[in-house]
């Protein structure tokens, strides 16, 4: 058995503990303003085991030992039910807390957040939203009965959930261990990192620390802008394979590979690269066990989708993706073909779509296959106006962040192809010019651009190996993140370390170290070196 004691004798990082908690299925009494608690339940786990679920988790986590709370609230006359998860580990608690955050219209990860966090030490949080939706499927509880949108819902997913998980995941700790966390941190990807934005501008005393990850400032912009390539595909009447536009992709790097000073297969300074996709035309690829020979048709739907979503009077509303950067959209296609027997088909991006027929439409049954660029436009804009504010965590006033002294450990891939690093970086120009420039911001708000990295992880490229242990450090011991340490298996299988640069530097290379060693690179401001 474990208990109580045991909990006080391994725990390492406070070095006095000056009272102890209470039992796991003892909590109670939680004064969480804003709300009404309808339960609350405590159970010791003892041996579990977290799935892997790739590509969120990639290997189980074993063996693990906590006090799960599970409390269920309402906030008054919303008539919405909000579950918050924490788990608090028996032995080895480092006297932290994390909240954890969701990925597509899931607000939370449950055990898949939790069981790296509480393996880490911490005390941690996932909540499940009110459930507006399951990763990219949107709940019908979106919609009420009558057709009209489940206000108190958004307002969940936006950021009062994540508020709730912090107060309640803080008390519970303090009830729990007798003492309180002496630092709160959030970690997230995705939805996740969005969260993690929006806590910082919503609710600026939650955490002191927040590792948002591949974040979606604009989430009610990304929602409709991510129809764009299926939405170019159909109107273009083209429909390029995923191996026709791989010569784009392979064309591109090779025209910008070397602007950092090195041929490694990456561009790492996507600013300086103008690569026209019209120099393919006439040229042929093998693809699929015949021969294509590119076409204008096919350069302008690549040209167009790294344009980005622009309205048919040619104004620009959103960010296209890098070149470089894969045109496959990862589990739901954000502009992803398939080709099958000789055919070629555009996917519909899933998440774009749900989003659409309940969140704008509010009709699960709308045909989104043939939208026109006119239709897109007006879908964006009634988007942004009826959810930006809720959903999105585009605010760049982070006063009350910087004020509170919270520090902000952003990344995000450069070759995303799923939520484009461009409007992160716009996000950051937004901060900067509304904030006192680049270098005040950076004191409290670094964002770090992973050269080739797709969403998440995963592409071709270094992907941070410990971005929440160098926030940590910036937290707790003002050791402030010059770069993070990234990681990847090369070509010939060789793993290489590369420190990551953070905006508005970019990595280059030093002309005459290894190129497999970090070493070898600086972070430097020049663009365009060839
Ligand atoms: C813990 O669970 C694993 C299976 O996941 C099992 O092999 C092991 O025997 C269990 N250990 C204990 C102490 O129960
Ligand atoms: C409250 O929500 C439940 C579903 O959770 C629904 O059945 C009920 O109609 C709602 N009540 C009101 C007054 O909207
Ligand atoms: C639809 O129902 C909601 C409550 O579920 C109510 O607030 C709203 O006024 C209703 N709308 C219409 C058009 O009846
Ligand atoms: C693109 O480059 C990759 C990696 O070198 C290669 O496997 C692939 O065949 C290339 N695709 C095309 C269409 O050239
Ligand atoms: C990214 O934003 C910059 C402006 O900051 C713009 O010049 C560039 O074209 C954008 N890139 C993409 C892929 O949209
Ligand atoms: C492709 O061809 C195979 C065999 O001819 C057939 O079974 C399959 O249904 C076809 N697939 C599509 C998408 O047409
Ligand atoms: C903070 O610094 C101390 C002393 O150098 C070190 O032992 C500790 O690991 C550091 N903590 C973090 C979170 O970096």
């Amino acid at each position: 058995m474990f208990s109580l004691f045991e909990c006080a004798l391994t725990f390492t990082f406070v070095s006095v503990v000056s009272s102890t908690g209470v039992s796991c299925s003892s909590i109670t009494n939680l004064n969480i303003p804003g709300t009404n608690i309808l339960s609350i339940t405590g159970n010791i786990v003892l041996n579990y085991t977290v799935p892997a679920v790739p590509p969120v988790l990639l290997s189980p986590i074993n063996g693990l030992n906590f006090c799960s709370v599970t409390v269920v609230l309402t906030h008054p006359n919303e008539n919405d039910t909000v579950t918050t998860t924490i788990w608090l580990p028996l032995s080895g608690w480092n006297g932290r807390f994390q909240g954890t955050g969701g990925g597509g219209f899931s607000a939370g990860l449950g055990p898949l957040g939790l069981g790296s966090a509480i393996q880490g030490g911490y005390s941690a949080g996932s909540t499940d939203g009110g459930n507006l939706g399951l990763f990219f499927d949107i709940l019908p509880a979106a919609l009420t009965s009558n057709g009209s949108i489940n206000w108190p819902l958004i307002e969940d997913f936006g950021s009062r959930s994540v508020h709730d998980m912090a107060v309640i995941g803080k008390a519970v700790t303090e009830q729990y261990y007798g003492t309180p966390p002496l630092f709160s941190y959030f970690g997230g990807c995705s939805n996740g990192g969005r969260e993690g934005y929006a806590a910082a501008q919503k609710y600026p005393r939650d955490f002191d620390g927040v590792m948002a990850a591949s974040p979606v400032p604009g989430f009610a912009k990304i929602s409709v802008a991510a129809m764009w390539p299926y939405t170019v595909m159909v109107q273009e009447k083209t429909v390029p394979s995923e191996c026709v536009f791989n010569a784009f992709v392979n064309a591109s790097i090779a025209q910008c590979d070397g602007l950092d000073g090195v041929l490694d297969g990456i561009i790492s300074d996507v600013e300086s690269c103008f690569y026209d996709p019209y120099t393919l035309v006439g040229k042929q690829v093998a693809c699929d066990g015949e021969i294509v020979t590119i076409d204008e048709a096919t350069s302008k739907v690549v040209q167009m989708v790294h344009d980005g979503l622009t309205s048919p009077s040619g104004e620009k509303l959103w960010s296209g993706q890098n070149w470089g950067t894969g045109f496959v959209g990862l589990y739901v296609g954000n502009l992803a073909t398939s080709t099958q027997n000789g055919t070629t088909t555009p996917i519909i991006p899933e998440g774009s779509s749900q989003y659409i027929k309940y969140l704008l439409k509010r009709d699960p049954s709308f045909d989104i296959s043939s939208l026109s660029y006119a239709d897109l436009t007006a879908l964006f804009h009634q988007s942004v106006a009826e959810y930006e504010a809720i959903l999105g965590a585009g605010n760049p006033d982070l006063s009350g962040f910087r004020d509170a002294g919270g520090k902000l450990l952003s990344w995000h891939g450069l070759a995303d192809s799923l939520i484009y690093p461009n409007g992160t970086v716009l996000y950051r120009q937004e901060v900067d010019a509304l904030m006192g420039g680049t270098e005040a911001v950076s004191e409290f708000y670094r964002l770090f651009l992973a050269p080739g990295v797709n969403h998440c992880g995963g592409g071709y490229g270094p992907v941070p190996t410990d971005p929440l242990g160098a926030l940590v450090a910036w937290v707790e011991n003002g050791t402030v993140p010059e770069t993070i340490a990234g990681q990847f298996t090369d070509g010939v299988g060789d793993v290489v370390w590369r420190d990551i640069c953070y905006y508005p530097l970019v990595s280059r290379y030093d002309g005459h170290g290894d190129p497999k060693v970090a070493s070898s690179y600086d972070c430097s401001t020049s663009r365009g070196l060839v």
